[in-house]
């Protein structure tokens, strides 16, 4: 015969596992029921009152009924928590429609894009690349080009003087100069990084970008510049565009000319970017000055050579119709990512 206690128990204990509500409840029944000081146990304390023969099957009927109590917890547990995490998947619907903030991918500043461009272009003609300090001796900046300190060419150029004998470079052109010092021609060198002047307008930064080519070689004419300049052009821009030579002056060049090339943004009207003159200077070129040789040590007239050096934003401005030169270095994305695709 079972003990009536331990049936009271087993009863009151499966009515209040199968009422509970949640499996927080339903493991205070637990506790109530199984636990260290739970009522179970009490009953186990019962058993030192019994006579000595009845102990062993009380003993026994004990755990049968915490054994039938374990089991009908772990069965109403599992129940529980499997409606709970059914609940729980309810009320946080994964919305997988919804569009995800991906990773935008980036790409080449325009004028890096450009410069990459007038690169490969040049390579085809077996140009390769070249470098220079940004900040440069006045020596190689103006000296060792045929601009001496007191020459009015200097006036061309509005300067930042770093200090006396060091300005930040106004142009690609000492790279000519440490070309010669430091190589043996012939040579097709094509050089570019950032030129600092004082100036600031529509078509004018104070800091912006050039490409420099030199070649040098034996009898080197100006035939050989301009149809350097001209397959470049061309290729750079396309056949749409027309480019012109202007004879001019620089002192490391002679004789020397000035490239434009039409104004895409007014076809050629009149607009205030070309300052309506319907041209756009991207440039100026010509023969290598015997006096540059001369400084640099290689001997003229064995060796001859043309050079040029363009603005890489005047190029950009041109083939893209870019209507502001300042919208370079602003990098407001709303602009660099109309260059993503081109
Ligand atoms: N350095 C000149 C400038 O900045 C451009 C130039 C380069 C002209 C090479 C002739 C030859 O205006």
């Amino acid at each position: 015969m079972v003990n009536q206690h331990l049936i009271d128990i087993k009863q009151k204990a499966l009515k209040d596992f199968h009422a509970a509500k949640n499996s927080q409840e339903l493991y205070q029944f637990k506790v109530q029921y199984l636990g260290k000081t739970g009522a179970l146990t009490e009953a186990m304390k019962m058993m030192a009152t019994l006579p000595k023969e009845e102990k062993p099957l009380f003993g026994k009927q004990v755990n049968e009924v915490k054994a039938e109590l374990e089991t009908a917890y772990t069965g109403v547990e599992a129940t529980l928590q499997r409606a709970e995490i059914d609940a729980k998947m309810l009320n946080e619907k994964l919305d997988l429609t919804l569009s995800v903030n991906a990773h935008e991918m980036g790409h080449e500043h325009p004028i890096y894009k450009v410069t990459n461009e007038i690169f490969s272009i040049m390579a085809r003609l077996g140009y390769s690349l070249r470098t220079g300090p940004l900040i440069e001796k006045d020596y190689y900046n103006f000296e060792a080009l045929n601009i001496p300190p007191d020459h009015p060419a200097r006036d061309m150029q509005d300067t930042f003087f770093v200090d006396e004998t060091h300005v930040l470079r106004t142009h690609t052109s000492p790279i000519q100069i440490h070309s010669l010092e430091n190589e043996k021609p012939p040579l097709r060198v094509i050089g570019t990084g950032p030129v600092f002047r004082v100036d600031s307008d529509i078509s004018h930064l104070p800091n912006f970008h050039q490409i420099e080519g030199m070649c040098v070689d034996k009898k080197i004419s100006m035939a050989d510049l301009k149809g350097t300049i001209s397959f470049f052009v061309r290729e750079f821009f396309g056949p749409g565009l027309k480019t012109r030579f202007r004879p001019s002056f620089f002192p490391f060049t002679e004789p020397s000319a000035e490239v434009d090339c039409s104004c895409p943004i007014c076809k050629s009207k009149g607009c205030s970017l070309c300052k309506q003159t319907g041209w756009i200077e991207i440039g100026g070129c010509g023969l290598i000055n015997p006096k540059v040789f001369e400084s640099a040590k290689v001997p003229y007239p064995e060796w001859q050579g043309f050079a040029f050096g363009f603005g890489v934003e005047r190029m950009a401005i041109i083939k893209y119709g870019v209507d502001d030169i300042r919208h370079f270095p602003k990098n407001d994305v709303r602009f660099l990512k109309q260059f993503s695709q081109n």
